[in-house]
Formats: structure tokens, sequence, C-alpha cells
């Protein structure tokens, strides 16, 4: 071999050494970053475990809260709020009547045609509009003129077959679905607003004050009859339908609950005890908190970084308005430290708020081989492009994560409430049957998340009762119960009899 080829061949050599331990080494580095995802991604997993025993520690510390919260005012972080409900429709209510639905991303206007005995909804029309977000955290007076001035045109728009008799003044259900301290059916004052909403002044303020104020400048002749939180509303529409109904519980963009008490077991009430002597009760459950739930880093930084810190935690782990920005959070950790979507963060994925539980609903159920919609999903919101099929596992396995803890919790709470309410262990006779009446769009469509919550609640109670539970859906209930309560309690009812 001449020289010049030995150096060659030498030259060669080293070059495909070098070459290929570059591989290896990236090869390594890749597989050490995969390991590092998968590690963070565990360490989540565990600190997010929701055993059984957990959810009965779960229930039990929400039993407890409920008996605090009924006991006195300000006793526990479970508002326990008396809504001066006590009595559900009875399927008698008759007349037209309004309601106005407010308490998330969109509001409504409704008008319902009840038929009295027999008769149900004789017909009912809705519309819809979004809240503009510089109103969610501008002032009292804009957030109202602009519900009202809906509400004008959703009046102005109807036919003559719906005008009130001369004199007689239409009547509205308000739902407002944020903490009242109600002070009869139709007046209270709002204690603090959760969900995004941030109005200083109208903190202490009468709702229903503010509401008539701005129909005032509006121009509409209308009289709230009823004041009620959605959940109270949604328990009101299901009874309508279902005679067995007894806790109502939403879960959308917010989250609370909602069951008929006994007057008796609510010491705070000095009131009168009504006929019925039961009271319906708005328990704001959003608003637990107990060491027993699973916190991790995420839901801390979540929290500290929100608009109501240190207020709201069960709803910050359960609801719509959150999973997917905790979903968010795990992500971008694993970017940081882990680089899976590449050696720089991708920015979006730094952006709050940016990845939204619907999207992270559409990713959890993608059934497709190579999980098309989890990747067009990555690059349509955080423009991440070109992610790998181990990549988008990933990613399922974290809605997974975060979609199954929220609804196991949201189903501890109710085992809390039943367990509240006596209905947890069975009776002489056979267990009692109690229907909850559930709304909300993280409930609705978020088929994952709500299986699991129906099967965990189930699984808890044990086979026997398992039975005597029926979840049904109150798809708009709370609109339409807002607008019964108003017929029940109408101002004209003793006209009638
Ligand atoms: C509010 C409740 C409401 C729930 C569901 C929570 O943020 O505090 O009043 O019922 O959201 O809309």
């Amino acid at each position: 071999m001449k020289k010049s080829t030995v150096v060659v061949a030498v030259v060669g050599a080293a070059t495909v050494c070098a070459v290929a331990t570059l591989i290896v080494k990236h090869r390594m580095h890749k597989s050490s970053k995969w390991g590092r995802a998968v590690a963070i991604i565990r360490e989540f997993e565990e600190k997010c475990v929701t055993k059984d025993s957990k959810l009965k520690q779960v229930a039990d510390a929400m039993t407890v809260e409920m008996h605090a919260g009924l006991a006195s005012e300000g006793g526990s972080k479970l508002k326990m709020l008396i809504t001066y409900v006590d009595n559900l429709p009875t399927g008698d209510e008759d007349g037209v009547f309004y309601a106005l639905d407010l308490g998330g991303t969109n509001f409504r206007v409704l008008r319902v045609q009840l038929g009295g005995k027999e008769g149900g909804i004789v017909h009912q029309e809705f519309a819809e509009a979004s809240i503009p977000e510089s109103l969610m955290v501008g002032n009292s007076d804009a957030l109202f003129d602009y519900i009202a001035a809906e509400l004008a045109k959703f009046v102005a728009a109807e036919e003559e077959k719906f005008h009130q008799p001369l004199g007689k003044q239409r009547e509205l259900g308000f739902t407002f679905s944020f903490p009242v301290m109600q002070t009869s059916i139709n007046s209270g004052t709002i204690m603090r607003w959760t969900k995004g909403f941030s109005i200083d002044d109208a903190v202490g303020q009468d709702v229903v004050g503010e509401l008539e104020k701005a129909m005032k400048r509006k121009g509409v002749d209308m009289r709230v009859s009823a004041l009620v939180n959605d959940t109270v509303g949604t328990l009101a529409g299901g009874k309508y339908t279902h005679k067995d109904v007894a806790v109502a519980v939403i879960l959308g963009t917010g989250t609370n609950a909602a069951y008929v008490e006994r007057v008796q077991a609510i010491p705070k009430w000095h009131g009168p005890v009504p006929k019925s002597g039961e009271m319906v009760i708005n328990m704001e459950w959003g608003n637990f908190r107990s060491s027993h739930l699973p916190l991790t880093e995420y839901d801390h930084a979540l929290d500290n970084e929100s608009l109501n810190p240190g207020e709201q935690i069960f709803e910050k782990m359960t609801s719509g308005m959150y999973l997917g920005e905790i979903l968010r959070r795990v992500l971008l950790r694993v970017a940081e430290e882990a680089g899976v979507f590449g050696d720089e963060v991708p920015p979006k994925l730094k952006e709050a708020f940016i990845l939204r539980t619907p999207d992270m609903s559409a990713m959890h159920h993608d059934s497709s081989s190579d999980l098309r919609v989890v990747g067009d999903k990555l690059k349509d919101i955080l423009e991440i492009s070109n992610t790998s099929l181990k990549t988008r596992r990933l990613v399922v396995e974290l809605c997974n994560i975060v979609a199954t803890r929220g609804a196991r919790l949201a189903a501890a709470g109710v085992l809390g409430i039943l367990k509240k309410m006596g209905r947890d262990t069975p009776r002489q006779g056979g267990p009692e049957k109690t229907v909850i009446a559930m709304d909300g769009g993280l409930y609705e469509h978020y088929t994952e998340y709500r299986m699991v919550l129906e099967n965990s609640l189930k699984e808890l109670l044990g086979e026997e009762l398992a039975t005597s539970i029926v979840f049904v859906h109150s798809n708009d209930g709370s609109g339409i119960g807002a607008a019964l309560l108003a017929a029940s309690h109408s101002m004209y009812l003793e006209d009638k009899s």
C-alpha cells in the first residue's frame, strides 16, 4: 500500500469512528432526554394518584366541612349558602317567564312558556352571547349594561303573543353563578368573583339591584322574581322532569353543587321553618380545600398566578377552566427540561391558558392510529410541528392523568354529599333512589371525564348502592329552572288563586 493510501485509510477510519461516536452520543442524549421526560411524567402521575382510600378521605372531609358551613356563617371554606328556595317546582307552574343565565364565558336570555299541570314546557326560546373579556374585569355598570342591552334586544324582537297584558310586568329568574349571600329569594350581595371574572366595585353590592338599575337604563321593564345559582336552577329544572332529583352538580368552566337539606340540620338558619321543612343549599364546593387533595407543584403555581390565589382550590383541580392549563404547565416543564419538542421551548407553550380544556378533550379522545388529532392540535395551537407518535402518546397520557384526577375528585365530592344526606349506606327495604342532575360543558362534552366520574362514584358506593344512583344530564336546566322558580315566586301568584 502506498503511503498516501495508508494516510487516507487512517483518516477515513478516524472519521467513521468520530461520526459513530457522535451518533451514539446523540442517541444517548436523546434517550436520556426521553428518560427525563418519562421521569417528570411518572412523578406527576404519582402525585396525582387518587386511590379509593384517598377519595374516601376527601369525601369524609367534604362531609365535615358541610356540617361546619351549615353550623355558622364563615364556619368553613364551604359557604353552604342558604338559597331561600324551600320548594322545588311542582309542575303546576303556568305562564310566560324569562331567565337570564350569567356565569361563564357565555350568557343566555330565555323565554319559557309553562303549561301548568300536565302542560309542561309549551315553548322555549333563547339567545346566547359571549361576554367580552374586557367586561369580565371591568366595572359593574359596564357588565350589567351589556347584559341588560341583550335582554332589551330579546324582548324587542318577541312575537306579540308573548306580550304581557296591560299593567302586568314580565318576570325574570336570574341565574347568577357566583357566590352570593342571599337575603331573600330575589335579593343578595355578591361575595366574590370566580372563573376569571374580577369586578371589584360589584363585590358587596346587591346583584339584583345592579341588574334592575341597568334594566332601567336600557328601558327594560322586568321584575326579578328569583335570584338563583346555576346549581339551584339545575336542581329545580331537574326536579321538574325527575321527581327523585335531590342533588345538582355543575361541571363546566367552574364547578359547584347544590342539594336539598333538612332545615333542622341548618343551625345558622334563624328564619321560620318552611312548610316543606327543607331548604336548598348552594354549597359553593369549588372553594373546598383539604390536606387530602393531591396537589402538585403545578397546581400551586397555577393558583399563585391566578386572579384569586388561595381560593377555589377544588375548582382549580376539577373544572373546565383549569384542566387544559394544568396540562400546559406539565408540557412546558417537559419541554424545558427534556426538550421533547426540540432544543428550543416552543414560545406558544409559555402562554397561560392557551390550551383549552375542549382541545385537551379532543386530544384525549383521539382514536386514530397515528394520533392525528393530537398532532394537529399541537401544531395549530402550540405551533409544534412534526411530533413523533411517541411524543403524541405522551401527551395523551398526560391528558388522562389530569382528567382522571379531576373526575375522581368530583366523584369524591358527590360521595361527601350523599354521606351528609345519609344516602351512602343501604337502608331497610332497599336503598332510596337518588337522581343527580348534572350540567356544564365539561360534563356534557368530555366523555372520558364523565365516565370516570360516574364509574368512580359507583365503585366507591359498592354494588348494592350503585344501582340507586342515577345521573341525568339536565341540559340547560339552570336557565329553565330559574324561569320555573320565577314562576313559583311570581308576584301575581296570589291573584290566581
Ligand atoms: C361559582 C359557582 C358556580 C360554579 C359553576 C363557580 O366558580 O363560584 O357559584 O355555581 O362556578 O358555574
